[in-house]
């Protein structure tokens, strides 16, 4: 495993030698945030050494480095799910990767389904804390020292200075924000009408088919954490209404202009 992040590591940076301050992962229908930054370098995930490779529409599959409100960024555009067959050690290897390439803090974001009443299509919900225990735990298996320790603590895996910043932000720009519990789900099924009554029982507000496993993997390494879900849309509803991947992309892009907003302005102030 070191052997392996050494070898992508020393790869992407024979093509960029540049130190990130900060990693992003793009989630479904969020691609066009890569707009905001000012590519320096772009590296096919099937380029760089022992990288899977991302099979799901909305999931570009590359590293792009530059420059985002004066600080040198590398964006994940395409991560990598469960349910597209991949181990938790490959979903979670780019995450390790961007550790040692110096990345100092991790921002994610995803579209999740909401289960809180209050919740609409198209809100941002701060993640707050999660739920992993309905997909696997990326960290089971040998535990490399190197990396992390064995039990790490999950106190705070959403660093409270991170989110207080993105609020005040928020409340600045006028834009509203949801905050809550992300519920981790394998997928690729969307729930069950009973599944997502169970999920808002189990103390979730909303869930989706990511971001823990990555989450976990970088409080494994002490990386400050930052998560952001787009509701693309609702789990407990009465009507007859079906959820469709199509409509999870298109809201998902409505929401994207204050996701940037919200997002630039915290690079900016990290
Ligand atoms: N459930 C699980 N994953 C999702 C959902 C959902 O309703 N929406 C977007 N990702």
């Amino acid at each position: 495993m070191l052997q392996k992040i050494a070898e992508a590591v020393d790869f992407i940076k024979k093509i960029y030698n540049e130190k990130p301050a900060l990693g992003i992962v793009l989630g479904s229908g969020l691609g066009s945030f890569v707009n905001e930054i000012n590519i320096e370098k772009e590296i096919p995930y099937k380029d760089i050494p022992h990288f899977p490779v991302s099979t799901v529409e909305g999931h570009s599959g590359k590293l792009i480095f530059g420059e985002l409100a004066g600080k040198k960024i590398v964006a994940m555009a395409g991560r990598f799910h469960y349910y597209e067959g991949y181990s938790s050690e490959q979903i979670v290897f780019p995450i390790r990767v961007l550790k040692f390439l110096g990345i100092d803090t991790l921002l994610v974001s995803n579209a999740a389904g909401a289960v809180n009443p209050n919740f609409k299509v198209g809100d941002l919900m701060i993640i707050t804390d999660h739920i992993s225990q309905l997909s696997p735990n990326p960290l089971i298996g040998k535990n490399y020292k190197e990396l992390g320790p064995r039990f790490p603590d999950m106190s705070e895996p959403y660093k409270k200075h991170l989110i207080n910043k993105v609020k005040a932000i928020a409340a600045e720009k006028n834009i509203k924000l949801k905050e809550g519990v992300y519920v981790a789900v394998t997928g690729p099924t969307f729930e069950t009408r009973a599944e997502y009554k169970m999920i808002l029982t189990l103390g979730g507000d909303a869930v989706g088919m990511s971001t823990v496993q990555e989450v976990i993997t970088a409080v494994h390494m002490g990386l400050p954490v930052f998560a952001m879900s787009v509701i693309t849309d609702v789990g407990i509803r009465e009507d007859d209404t079906v959820i469709t991947h199509e409509e999870v992309l298109q809201a998902a892009k409505d929401a994207e202009p204050n996701f940037k907003i919200l997002i630039c302005e915290l690079i900016a102030q990290l």
